[in-house]
């Protein structure tokens, strides 16, 4: 089999020739991956940038979609041939021998390239939202607002009838009448006022960090909450102490796996079997900027995140 993997802390990754996995065993399944994306995280493992702790040698690859090759004794709910998106990191290979219970099955309906990425921003948007208790009329600021996570808030917001304030260094030209856009800079919190004609915002997501927290806190409504779950601009948030003391906001930190570290099995499956099912729809679609075989990772690597549009890897080819 082949896989993408960093040898040791501070090596580059590289791909690998590794010994087959083996028939599976008992409770497991043999998967041949199909796709998998290249995420913010997977950059941030490679550059080292990334919140967790790793252990050395690697295989990369937060997420992805393969297809069942066996199953081992012991296995129910997957078939031979089902679209399953595994629930654990080292994605970027051939083959992978997993539990089956960290496997989810991914219906027939949706693209091969829509399940590679259902795993980490369809799940963080819906956990955010979920923890946010906002109820309908209510609203949220989001910044990074072209990302494939804010893609998803926007869906999941409209379903529970949650405002959204989109704001993006550059928003698209064309977008929906009915949805809010805004440009990052100086004047946000004055723009924000005005198209909400002042009703509260109590709630931010942050994925930028820098000072573009500071921009988004001051948007966010007094005993209101800033969640803070990306670093895209690679700085540490600011926040001028004022804010916080005069507003009473509440900061905190987001990640998707330790959010979801403590549900069982089956309220994880029914969650992406939801989403799942929204994958399909226009709305949710992320686009694809290129797809390159797994030979050519560095291509793909140095192409990811420089534009519209994710990169993905074609790990059967
Ligand atoms: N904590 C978690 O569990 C978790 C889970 C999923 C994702 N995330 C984080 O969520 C963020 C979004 O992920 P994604 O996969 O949805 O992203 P994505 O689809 O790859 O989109 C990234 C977006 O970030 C914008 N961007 C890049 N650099 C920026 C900067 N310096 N300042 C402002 N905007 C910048 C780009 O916007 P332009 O259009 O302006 O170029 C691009 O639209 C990432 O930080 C990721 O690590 C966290």
């Amino acid at each position: 089999m082949k896989a993408a993997i960093i040898a040791a802390a501070g090596q580059l990754p590289e791909v690998r020739h590794l010994p087959d996995p083996g028939p599976p065993g008992l409770g497991q399944v043999l998967v041949a991956m199909l796709l998998a994306p290249i995420n913010p995280a997977d950059r941030q493992v490679i550059t080292r940038s990334y919140a967790f702790p790793m252990s050395y040698p690697l295989i990369l690859g937060a997420e992805g979609v393969g297809r069942v090759m066996a199953l081992g004794p012991g296995v129910q709910g997957i078939a031979e041939g089902d679209r399953v998106l595994p629930l654990d990191r080292g994605n970027w290979c051939s083959h992978r021998l997993m539990s089956a219970d960290r496997l989810i099955v991914i219906p027939s309906d949706v693209p091969d390239d829509q399940a590679a990425m259902l795993r980490i921003n369809p799940a963080t948007a819906w956990r955010l939202l979920d923890q946010a208790r906002l109820g309908a009329g209510d609203w949220v600021i989001q910044n990074g607002a072209n990302s494939a996570v804010a893609r998803w808030v926007r869906l999941l917001a409209s379903q529970r009838g949650v405002g959204v304030v989109n704001v993006a260094r550059s928003p698209p030209a064309h977008r929906p009448d009915a949805e809010i856009w805004l440009a990052d800079g100086p004047d946000l919190p004055t723009e924000v006022a005005r198209a909400l004609r002042d009703r509260p915002v109590p709630l931010a997501f942050d994925c930028v960090a820098g000072p573009a927290t500071a921009r988004l806190a001051s948007c966010v409504s007094p005993d209101g909450q800033v969640v803070i779950f990306g670093h895209l601009s690679g700085e540490d948030c600011v926040l001028p102490s004022g804010l916080l003391t005069g507003r009473g906001l509440i900061v905190r930190g987001f990640s998707l796996r330790p959010a979801e570290a403590t549900e069982a099995p089956a309220t994880v499956a029914a969650l992406y079997s939801r989403l799942a099912r929204l994958a399909c729809r226009p709305e949710a679609h992320t686009p694809v900027a290129a797809t390159y075989p797994l030979d050519a990772l560095s291509t793909a690597l140095s192409t990811a995140g420089c534009g519209v549009g994710r990169v993905l890897l074609a790990l059967d080819r």
